[in-house]
């Protein structure tokens, strides 16, 4: 029987990665061994995911090789457009479209389990998000283009039109700032699946299904509505007192593991900076502005953790100003992510052993049996 028990399996070792490495105390993040600010702002969102499946960035000559191999697995089959098609008439989240589209893409192909596999999953994701939501606003899909990068491929699949620039680099810095992150909820649970010898798309579906919660990955819708509430109202002081004196958490704040500022809050509020500037408007003054009351408000509450801000704060401004709809915010971070939990999975894979923990038992003991009719 095991003595203590981690809630939550806080501060408990569970997997050797180099994938990732958090450090919460001092708030730094590496992703294949690069400082996230310099992959994010450098890379391209294939550079990445080159970087997680291989752990060494690609030559010229790979790297095209990799983006022309990634953008023709983009199709997806028309079986799982009539499951998108069905999800958005019924107006389902885009979490529930994109678990329900993941899970019926392995119709049309026999492969599940490889590195081609792998980058399969991570291509059809945009295109699962894009045509879901083509047919929520009632309309066609539109079909990927090769010629496209992944992030811009991803924009135009959502809007019919070619992106600017601008847009592509900022959605692009937030791709390559959420790609990985140490074993949160997520990829623990794609680990855990293919630990048991499962397949690729299995994980990613189950993946897709823990990062949906508001504890984790359904935190910058509510942000943004947070944020447009404030700046429309002003006085952000009212708003931080008023939820936290009825109990209620602010969203975008706080993390399990950093115990000072979250570093891809640092990195996206400068890309958003750089989204924001030129435009004749005031919100992301009213956002930088409430971050510092609300840092301020949750110090003065004391507690045993310092709150500070997390990634999923300025992933709201930053989304919101490259034009991706606020209903599909989670969904863009699992557009990134997948690559991630890809990676963590092929490398589950290769030094498996089955993620089975132990529970104490802390139920009846010696009860005897009564006949349904004598209860
Ligand atoms: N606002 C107000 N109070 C908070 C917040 C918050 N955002 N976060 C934690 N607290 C309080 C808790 O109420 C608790 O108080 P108590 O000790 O008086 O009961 C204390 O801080 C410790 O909180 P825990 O729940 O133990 O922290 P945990 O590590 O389990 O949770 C989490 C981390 C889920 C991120 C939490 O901070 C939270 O709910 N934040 C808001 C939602 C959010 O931003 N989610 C996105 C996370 S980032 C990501 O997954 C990509």
């Amino acid at each position: 029987m095991s003595e203590t028990v981690n809630r939550g399996l806080e501060g408990i070792t569970v997997a050797e990665t180099r994938l990732s490495d958090i450090d919460g105390e001092s708030g730094a993040l590496t992703i294949g061994g690069f400082p996230v600010v310099e992959l994010a702002t450098n890379a391209t969102y294939e550079e990445s995911v080159f970087l997680l499946f291989e752990d060494r960035l690609p030559t010229a000559a790979e790297l095209a090789g990799f983006r022309a191999d990634l953008a023709s697995r983009r199709e997806i089959p028309e079986e799982v457009r009539a499951v998108l098609r069905r999800a958005a008439a019924e107006d389902r989240p885009a979490m529930d479209a994109l678990r329900m589209g993941l899970a019926a893409s392995t119709l049309g192909t026999a492969e599940s389990a490889s590195e081609e596999a792998a980058r399969r999953v991570v291509a059809v994701v945009p295109t699962i998000v894009a045509t879901y939501w083509r047919y929520r606003r009632g309309n066609e899909p539109v079909p990927p283009r090769e010629d496209l990068g992944h992030a811009a491929n991803y924009l135009y699949m959502l809007t019919g039109t070619e992106p600017d620039e601008a847009a592509v680099r900022g959605l692009e810095t937030y791709l390559n700032t959420v790609v990985d992150h140490g074993v949160n909820a997520s990829t623990f649970t794609a680990r855990t699946v293919v630990s048991t010898q499962s397949d690729l798309i299995s994980a990613a579906t189950a993946a897709v299904g823990s990062l949906k919660g508001p504890l984790h990955g359904g935190a910058p819708g509510p942000v943004l509505d947070m944020l447009r509430t404030v700046h429309e109202r002003g006085d952000p002081d009212a708003y931080v007192r008023e939820k936290l004196d009825a109990g209620e958490r602010l969203m975008g704040f706080g993390h399990r593991v950093y115990r000072v500022r979250d570093p891809r809050a640092a990195v996206l509020s400068s890309a958003a900076d750089r989204l924001y500037q030129g435009r004749d408007d005031d919100f992301f003054e009213a956002v930088r502005a409430f971050e510092t009351v609300a840092v301020d408000a949750l110090a003065a509450r004391g507690g045993d953790r310092r709150l500070d801000t997390n990634v999923e704060f300025y992933t709201a401004a930053l989304l919101e100003g490259v034009g991706i709809p606020m209903e599909l915010f989670t969904t863009t971070f699992a557009v990134s992510r997948v690559a991630g939990w890809m990676a963590h999975c092929l490398e589950q894979r290769a030094d498996n052993r089955l993620i089975r923990p132990v529970s104490r038992y802390v139920g009846e003991t010696d009860r005897t049996w009564t006949p349904v009719d004598e209860r």
